[in-house]
């Protein structure tokens, strides 16, 4: 194992941490939050199920300031765009970007206009976005819509786009696989994560590929997205008009980074696949009580397709033969209070009962 960070640079945020990997100089001003620096979390029962020694590991993007792994993208496009001398951001959303650019931007003293589809976006995300105050805008229509307006506005030079077609959102996004890296020692071998508009699968082999080129490690991961079935542009390979899922965030039908992430499946010799909304359930529920981790519906969807992989026989790849001591890593990439209806819908009512000692012992039925 080895280390290429100080422990003084953890916490201080990506671009202190990873400068020489980023589009930054001394006089690009430093937006930060302190993103970045999340925990990779060995997951014992999650290795138990897959078996042949294998270790999973689940990187935990959902503890990033904002609560998703937008942060470590939004930090450099944020900076850039001060650097420029941008007055105000713009973006479309599903809802994690619009909370992460409303915030840097906060931070930055600068404005933010958020385009979402109007009723599709988790509360807690369209919260988080008028708590940082930002502009929101929300359209009769969905998020491929919505980017298609923003990718226009941007040409008026009135605002600078935080989507993941900015390149600066790609470059800060991949100081994830440096962590990773940098943390185990080598990449690992299997690397699975949710797939929306596939700016985070493009932004992860950037960064495993050139950790590769500067020999801080010494093998590339096959790189595993995973769609729901009712969004699956890149796994149908058509665009889809009307995306649906409950996995809100990834519920997009016409990818902006299409290309980049199929390069990225090809060239890794990994695979795209998708997982039913009941799958994303049943993991996102099997996560939080099997390991105490808690993320959005759709970051449930690496767990779900790490399950479909062990045990289905119609997976786009199988880990029934799986070769012994695999490391795989799954991405969760949001915070499970961010978008909690899915799991609201699962509590049961609670009936109060009387307050005392023996009534409350009946009650906890063990
Ligand atoms: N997981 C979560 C929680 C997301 O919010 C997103 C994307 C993804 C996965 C997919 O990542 O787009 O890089 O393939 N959310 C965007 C947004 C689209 O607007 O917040 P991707």
């Amino acid at each position: 194992m080895h280390s290429t960070t100080t422990k003084s640079q953890r916490g201080k945020g990506v671009i202190e941490r990873y400068r020489e990997f980023l589009p930054v100089s001394s006089a690009t001003p430093i937006i930060s939050l302190g993103e970045g620096s999340t925990p990779l979390i060995y997951s014992p029962r999650l290795s138990e199920r897959i078996g042949c020694n294998c270790e999973v590991f689940v990187k935990n993007e959902g503890v990033n300031p904002t609560g998703s792994f937008k942060d470590r993208g939004m930090t450099v496009a944020v900076s850039k765009a001060i650097e420029h001398g941008t007055k105000a951001l713009i973006c479309a959303s599903t809802g994690n970007t619009s909370a992460s650019a409303a915030a840097y931007a906060a931070r930055a003293g600068i404005s933010c206009v958020v385009v979402l589809p109007a009723g599709k976006i988790a509360t807690g995300k369209l919260v988080q976005a008028f708590a940082y105050g930002a502009k929101i805008v929300a359209i009769d229509g969905n998020f491929d819509d919505a980017l298609r307006i923003v990718s226009d506005l941007g040409q008026t030079g009135d605002f600078t786009i935080v989507n993941s077609i900015n390149p600066d959102r790609i470059a800060g996004q991949k100081t994830a696989a440096f962590e990773i890296v940098d943390e185990l020692g080598d990449a690992p071998d299997f690397h699975l994560l949710p797939v929306g508009n596939a700016g985070n699968i493009t932004a992860y082999w950037a960064g495993y590929r050139e950790y590769l080129a500067c020999e801080r490690a010494k093998k590339l991961p096959s790189m595993a997205g995973f769609q729901a079935i009712g969004a699956a542009p890149i796994f149908y390979d058509r665009i889809i008009e009307k995306p649906e899922t409950i996995a809100s965030a990834i519920r997009i039908g016409n990818p902006a980074n299409w290309k980049q992430a199929r390069a990225a499946i090809v060239e890794s010799h990994g695979a795209i696949d998708v997982v039913t909304d009941q799958d994303i359930v049943d993991a996102q529920r099997w996560l939080a009580q099997h390991e105490g981790i808690f993320v959005e519906p759709a970051s449930a969807a690496s767990i779900a397709g790490l399950f479909k992989w062990f045990d289905s026989s119609s997976a786009a790849h199988s880990f029934q033969k799986i070769p012994e001591s695999s490391r795989i890593v799954c991405t969760v990439t949001g915070h499970g209070l961010k978008d909690p209806d899915v799991m609201i819908r699962q509590l049961t009512e609670l009936k109060p009962v009387a307050a005392t000692v023996a009534d409350v012992r009946r009650a906890i039925e063990l």
